[in-house]
């Protein structure tokens, strides 16, 4: 069996850290709030060139407060990627405001730039794009818009951690950086986790008291807040993780190319855009015969899995919006054609090669 993500052999070798850093924080008794969640936050702030950076309880949680911190809210608009996981929409709608969704580039599934000032109306506040799979969003263009419009920018860089354009890393781009640490991430907890990184100290500190029930300390509440903190134990499991991030992705990146190398012209394989680092949280070919496909990695024990079999404006959840099947079609049709193979540091590259095998079979 080939499992998209292999947890067990990442685990099996750094067991002896993981546990060492456990026993210190244990034996500490300082599970909330303690000194690794505040080592943890000002490494990642500084690998990123980030002057702030805050733990909190899950990525959805780091989009919600980061949105709700940047003053929007009710009758406000966020433009958005309906190609994406459902908790980048999910945030914005805790706070009262709309997601708007734009269509995607055809090569990177990424939210399509040219699409998104015919979207932009007085109640615009902020543009929320997410790196698919690892992958920048055409920040360049995406930057140039916020500036002209006077929007922000949230990036959702729950799949990104370490992604680069042009030598500058996905979270640094705008006023916010949503980062997710659910454990089959890149940079992956043992249990949900989250970080948002900001340019502005007071939305920081305002983000510090929402995660934490309004409070700035001592039982006073300025406001109504939220119990959304980055555990304590998480967060040190994170710090030996945090070390081997960019060799992680190196590998990843490495059986990214080995993918490209051996898979035939006949599936469509991930681009790299100009200047940009993918890292690869997913490997995800598009084929007509993406059914087939599976079918076929299935009976030899290989895992794939579509992501997303639903664009977001074709959810239930969020009928209410108002969209309507044929709106976005070019997410609509990426849907149809997705395909995401096993990708992890630890995979062998033999596996990639025999996985190849198959697909240029069917
Ligand atoms: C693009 C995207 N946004 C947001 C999230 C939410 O992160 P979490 O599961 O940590 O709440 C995820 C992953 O789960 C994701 O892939």
């Amino acid at each position: 069996m080939i499992p998209m993500i292999d947890l067990k052999k990442q685990f099996s070798e750094i067991k002896d850290e993981i546990f060492s850093v456990m026993t210190e924080i244990l034996e500490s008794t300082q599970y909330i709030l303690g000194p690794k969640v505040l080592e943890l936050e000002q490494k990642i702030a500084r690998y990123h060139g980030m002057p702030e950076a805050i733990g909190v309880a899950s990525g959805t949680d780091a989009l919600h407060l980061a949105v709700k911190a940047l003053g929007i809210g009710e009758g406000d608009e966020v433009i958005t990627t309906p190609f994406t996981f459902f908790a980048t929409a999910e945030a914005i709608v805790y706070t009262g405001a709309t997601p708007v969704f734009v269509d995607v580039e055809p090569d990177t599934m990424n939210i399509d730039p040219a699409k998104i000032e015919e979207k932009i109306t007085e109640r615009t506040k902020a543009i929320l794009p997410v790196h698919i799979f690892g992958h920048s969003a055409d920040m360049d263009a995406i930057c140039g818009i916020a500036q002209k419009h006077d929007l922000k920018i949230i990036e959702d860089c729950a799949q990104s951690f370490g992604a680069e354009l042009r030598g500058k890393k996905t979270g640094s781009f705008g006023e916010a950086g949503c980062f997710s640490f659910y454990p089959s991430k890149n940079l992956g907890a043992f249990g949900d986790g989250g970080m948002v990184l900001l340019q502005d100290a007071s939305v920081a500190d305002d983000i510090r008291q929402l995660r934490n029930h309004g409070s700035k300390g001592a039982y006073r509440h300025e406001r109504v807040g939220f119990n959304s903190r980055l555990d304590e134990l998480q967060a040190g499991m994170l710090l030996v993780k945090f070390r081997r991030i960019d060799e992680y992705n190196e590998k990843r990146r490495k059986r990214a190319a080995l993918y490209n190398e051996f898979l035939s012209d006949s599936v469509i394989r991930p681009v790299e855009r100009p200047g940009a680092r993918h890292v690869y949280h997913q490997y995800t070919l598009r084929s007509a015969k993406r059914d087939e496909i599976q079918k076929a990695l299935r009976d030899n024990d290989i895992a794939s899995v579509v992501y997303y079999p639903i664009p977001l404006h074709l959810q239930e959840a969020v009928s209410f919006l108002g969209y309507k099947k044929g709106d976005f079609p070019v997410a609509e049709e990426a849907a149809e054609r997705v395909l995401s193979l096993p990708i992890y540091p630890e995979l062998p590259e033999e596996a990639v090669k025999e996985i190849a095998a198959i697909i240029n079979n069917v």
